[in-house]
């Protein structure tokens, strides 16, 4: 059975594709098989990320490890019956087809659609990235200005849904990891509330927080090549300051995910 790994959140462009890419490549680096599977598509991030990592290596020569991808559309049936019947089918189908794999990733859309809520169903881990602002908490937990009236997002209540289908289905948990992203040196006042409400939340919503990524230029720019931070040796690039620590973010996000197989070997790579 392969570990599965869903990134979600229901918000576009908080880094969900950027993170699968670099959690993927991590994987593989650490010498387990991972298959991918896009569940978004229409926009495609990862694939295209995907395959401009395959451009890549056929351009230089240069070996670089890489996953085994899915790109799932959405069914086009008219009714939606039909539709859900698709989707699941084709969800199945892809998952069954990487079950060789010791882990699948899937990367889903910044919307709730009927495939993102199965896929989440299926996750042994879900890693919500969330930008940082209190605009972005809203997707987990509405909040008004005296945080004394909360209530969990339709978001969260669909994980909770998730989790309760997955213990019903084979008895096992889902691992719900928030992770700041994009993280900026904004005042330090809003970055301490951010903090202790993050804490109150993960009590309440039972997911673990991290720390997360640091807001930097290089993943922007990774993305046409089809590396990640974990590539810039190999690929002849010299790495600064800023690189290593992004690094180090992503070591701590992958050791607190406590993944099987590889916890032993992870604080190696
Ligand atoms: N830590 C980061 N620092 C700087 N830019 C980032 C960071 N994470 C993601 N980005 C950029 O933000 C944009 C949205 O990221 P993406 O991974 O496509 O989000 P999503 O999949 O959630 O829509 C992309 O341009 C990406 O390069
Ligand atoms: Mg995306």
């Amino acid at each position: 059975m392969s570990y599965i790994i869903v990134l979600g959140n229901e918000k576009g462009g908080t880094g969900k594709s950027t993170i699968s890419m670099h959690i993927l490549v991590n994987i593989l680096r650490l010498g387990a098989s991972v298959g991918t599977i896009d569940i978004d598509a229409r926009q495609g991030t990862l694939s295209r990320y995907i395959e401009n990592r395959k451009n890549y290596i056929a351009q230089t020569g240069i070996p670089l490890p890489q996953s085994e991808h899915i790109r799932l559309y959405r069914s086009e049936a008219e009714y939606s019956g039909d539709a859900k019947n698709e989707d699941q089918k084709n969800l199945e189908n892809a998952l069954e087809s990487l079950s060789h794999k010791d882990y699948i990733i899937i990367d889903t859309p910044g919307s709730d659609t009927y495939i993102s809520r199965l896929a989440h169903s299926h996750a042994n881990t879900i890693i919500t990235p969330i930008n940082d602002s209190f605009i972005d908490l809203d997707v987990i937990m509405q909040l008004d200005s005296l945080h004394d009236n909360l209530k969990p997002s339709i978001y969260a209540e669909m994980i909770w849904e998730q989790k309760k289908e997955r213990a019903i289905r084979n008895k096992q948990s889902i691992d719900w990891i928030v992770m700041r992203n994009r993280l900026s040196n904004i005042q330090a006042k809003n970055k301490l509330e951010m903090e202790s409400i993050l804490s109150l939340l993960s009590k309440r919503l039972g997911f673990r927080f991290s720390a997360g990524f640091g807001e930097r230029v290089i993943f922007r720019e990774l993305f046409l090549k089809g590396l990640t931070l974990l590539d810039l040796e190999d690929t002849g690039q010299t790495l600064t300051l800023s690189h290593i620590s992004a690094k180090q973010e992503l070591r701590n996000l992958i050791d607190m995910m406590r993944l099987p197989i590889t916890h032993d070997k992870i604080t190696t790579v």
